[in-house]
C-alpha cells in the first residue's frame, strides 16, 4: 500500500510519535542510517522557492546514501505539459516525491498520478513537515510534551493548519490568536483576539510569517489585521520561540526576540532535515 503525507489528517497519535521518535534516534545516530536510502532517489518539485525545505530534503537524502534531484517551472513544461502525465513520468524514475505547491489541490493531483509516495512540502493549506519538525523540536526542548502548551500568534495560515492539526494529534494544547479575517481552517484548543490571552498559559510562543507566498495580493489588508500581533519581548515574557523561517524582523516578531537565549528558531530548521529523512524512511517502509 503506498501512503502519502499530503497533510497530517490521516495519520495517528501513534504514527506521529513513531515519525519523531525516528527523527530524533536518526539525529543521535546518523551512522546508523547512512545506507537506508541506498539507490533510491527523491524528486523534489517546486512552484514556490524555498531555503531550508530544499536544502534539509536534499541533504537528507544524500546523508541516507540516496539521491535527490531539484525541479523547478522554469526548467520544466510545467506551463503546456498536463501535470499527471509528467507525474506519471516522474514516478516511473523516483522512489519518492516531494512538492511544494502553490494550490493544495494539485497534491491531490499528485497523488492521484503518482506510483510512489508523496509528500507535500507546503501549499496554501498545510506544512506538515515543518509541523513535524516543531513536534520533534519541542519534545526534544521539554520533559513532558503532553502537558505543553503552544500559542501561535498571527496569520491562521498553512503553517498554523499543520500545527493545529499535529499538536491536536499529540495531545499537546494549542491556543491561537488570529484576527477574526485570518482565523486558521483549522479548531484550535482556544481561540482569541487578543494574543496577550493566547500566551499567558503557553510554554511556546510561535509565529510566521504576515504575509506567506502567493498572498502577496492580499499585503496590504494583512499588514493592516496584524499589526497588533507582533511576538516582541513584552510578549513573549520567558517562555520558548519558535517560528519556522524565513522571519520577517520588524513585522511578525522582533531582533530581540529571535535572537533570545528562548528562541529554538535554528533547532526547528535543523530537525526539517531528521524529521524529514524520518518520514522519507516510513514510506519508503509503509506496508
Ligand atoms: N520553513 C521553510 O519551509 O523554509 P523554506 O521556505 O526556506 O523552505
Ligand atoms: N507561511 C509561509 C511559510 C514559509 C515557510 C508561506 O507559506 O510562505
Amino acid at each position: 500500500m503506498i501512503k502519502h503525507m499530503p497533510n497530517l489528517l490521516d495519520f495517528s497519535k501513534q504514527e506521529l510519535k513513531e515519525i519523531i521518535d525516528l527523527g530524533i534516534d536518526i539525529k543521535k545516530e546518523p551512522e546508523k542510517y547512512r545506507d537506508s536510502m541506498k539507490d533510491k532517489t527523491l524528486v523534489m518539485w517546486f512552484e514556490k522557492s524555498s531555503l531550508r525545505t530544499r536544502v534539509s530534503f536534499e541533504t537528507g537524502a544524500t546523508r541516507l546514501g540516496g539521491h535527490a534531484i531539484y525541479l523547478d517551472a522554469s526548467t520544466t513544461h510545467t506551463k503546456k505539459a498536463n501535470l499527471s502525465d509528467e507525474v506519471k513520468c516522474l514516478s516511473r524514475y523516483a522512489d519518492i516525491m516531494m512538492a511544494r505547491v502553490f494550490d493544495h489541490e494539485t497534491i491531490a493531483t499528485f497523488q492521484e498520478a503518482s506510483s510512489v509516495p508523496i509528500i507535500n512540502a507546503l501549499c496554501d493549506k498545510f506544512h506538515p513537515c515543518q509541523a513535524l519538525a516543531d513536534m520533534m523540536t519541542i519534545f526534544e526542548t521539554i520533559k513532558n510534551p503532553e502537558d505543553a502548551t503552544i500559542a501561535y500568534i498571527g496569520d491562521g495560515n498553512n503553517v498554523c493548519n499543520s500545527l493545529i492539526i499535529a499538536a491536536k494529534t499529540l495531545g499537546i494544547k494549542i491556543n491561537v490568536a488570529a484576527p477574526k479575517s485570518l482565523e486558521p481552517d483549522y479548531v484550535p484548543d482556544f481561540l482569541t483576539e487578543n494574543p496577550q490571552e493566547a500566551v499567558s498559559n503557553a510554554d511556546f510562543v510561535y509565529t510566521d510569517t504576515w504575509v506567506s507566498m502567493g498572498d502577496e495580493e492580499k499585503k496590504e489588508k494583512k499588514m493592516h489585521a496584524l499589526k497588533e500581533f507582533q511576538v516582541n519581548e513584552t510578549l513573549l515574557g520567558n517562555r520558548f520561540f519558535m517560528h519556522c523561517l524565513p522571519a520577517i524582523r520588524g513585522q511578525e516578531v522582533t531582533d530581540k526576540v529571535i535572537e533570545s537565549e528562548k528562541s529554538l528558531v535554528y533547532e526547528q530548521a535543523e530537525n526539517r532535515m531528521h524529521i524529514q529523512k524520518a518520514i522519507m524512511l516510513t514510506l519508503l517502509t509503509w506496508k
